[in-house]
């Protein structure tokens, strides 16, 4: 299958193809950077951190951090600059992301923020990452609370090979086909049926679907992401099932991860459309992710979910701004009182 090339200003070059990380050495040449180094995560440099090196040659910087989101902190962003003065990294060097999104984001921070910007180039392995973290440019690092500081940087290249993804654990794989499905549903009814068609494929990770539609979901956040530019807001309905999966999320103590939160999420932003908007598909939504291995209930206090969202979103007047579909391939913005969501938590509740 061919390796497709997607450029634009503001979310750079994006390269997608299976074993595209082969062609790492020409995309690095073509930048001509004074130095190199790759930042990984122990766990990514097991398993793709000699692919990378074999590409590359020079005196290569390796930054190595621990694995997990709590690596996206601004004491981590400092060794690394540190390490990066110790080792000489001007101005037109080149910094190499090579991880999840914990790993992309941090990069991309690092990068932006070293020098006033040195040269950036994304490898994201994993599905989360490929689909969504890495597309878009946005960067950031814990303070606080997630994602406080940050900066919107688009990379020079973001490298997607979705050959990295087979070495992924099965949950990480399905934490990402959440965002997938979501694609589906806010904005492509082609292909959420794709989706639909080709579900056992998807699970069983075969090699040309997975890179379809991992080039689909790319495409699809970058038009969002440029049509934002001139519609301003148009980024939020990325964000279908987010408000209510960050308070899944929270009231679960983070046991439940981000994609099987959102999947809840999506199924009770249905519920509260069919009230509002009289949408007729949430047995189809609810049939997909079932059959993509996600979870589309939730076995918490339905008051303790709505006190996290509001916890989450500190502008709350007893209304929330959502995204809710009015179709399969459409969705609205609109306010949401309290009690729907309330009423739609308790109906996902088990
Ligand atoms: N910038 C954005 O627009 C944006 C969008 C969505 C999410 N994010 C951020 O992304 C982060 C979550 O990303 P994630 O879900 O990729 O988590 P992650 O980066 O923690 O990766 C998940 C796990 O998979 C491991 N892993 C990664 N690639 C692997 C591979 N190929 N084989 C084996 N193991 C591998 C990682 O080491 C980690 O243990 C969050 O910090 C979130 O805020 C950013």
């Amino acid at each position: 299958m061919d390796t497709e090339v997607i450029e634009s200003a503001i979310v750079g070059k994006i390269v997608i193809g299976w074993n595209s990380l082969g062609d790492l050495r020409g995309w690095v040449d073509e930048l001509s950077p004074f130095k190199v180094g790759v930042l990984t995560n122990d766990v990514v440099a097991k398993f793709w951190l000699d692919a990378v090196l074999q590409s590359l040659d020079g005196d290569i910087s390796l930054f190595l951090v621990r694995d997990g989101e709590d690596a996206k902190s601004i004491e981590t962003a400092i060794e690394i600059w540190s390490k990066m003065i110790k080792n000489g990294f001007t101005r037109k060097s080149l910094l190499i992301g090579l991880g999840g999104g914990v790993i992309t984001d941090l990069a991309g921070f690092v990068a932006s923020t070293y020098m006033r910007g040195i040269l950036l180039i994304l490898i994201p392995t994993t599905l989360m990452a490929q689909v969504d973290a890495a597309i878009g440019g946005k960067t950031g690092v814990n303070f606080i609370g997630k994602n406080i500081i940050g900066t919107f940087y688009p990379p020079n290249v973001v490298l997607i090979d979705p050959q990295t993804l087979q070495t992924l654990p099965r949950e990480e794989y399905l934490n990402g086909l959440a965002e997938v499905a979501k694609y589906g549903i806010i904005m492509d009814r082609n292909f959420f049926e794709y989706l639909e068609e080709n579900a056992r494929a998807v699970l069983a990770q075969d090699k040309d679907i997975v890179t379809n539609i991992v080039k689909r979901c790319v495409m699809l956040k970058v038009q969002v992401v440029e049509e934002d530019l001139r519609e301003s807001d148009k980024r939020r309905i990325l964000n279908l099932g987010h408000t209510i999966g960050h308070g899944i999320e929270s009231a679960s103590n983070y046991r439940i991860k981000h994609g099987f939160a959102v999947s809840v999420g999506i199924v009770v932003c249905c519920l509260i459309a069919e009230k509002l908007l009289g949408f007729r598909e949430t047995d189809r939504v609810i049939g997909l992710l079932e059959t993509l291995g996600l979870p589309t209930r939730h076995n918490l206090d339905p008051k303790r979910i709505m006190e996290a969202i509001k916890v989450d979103k500190k502008a709350w007047y007893g209304r929330q701004v959502m995204i809710l579909p009015e179709r399969i391939g459409s969705v609205r913005i609109m306010e949401v009182p309290e009690d729907l969501i309330l009423e739609a938590l308790t109906e996902v509740a088990n």
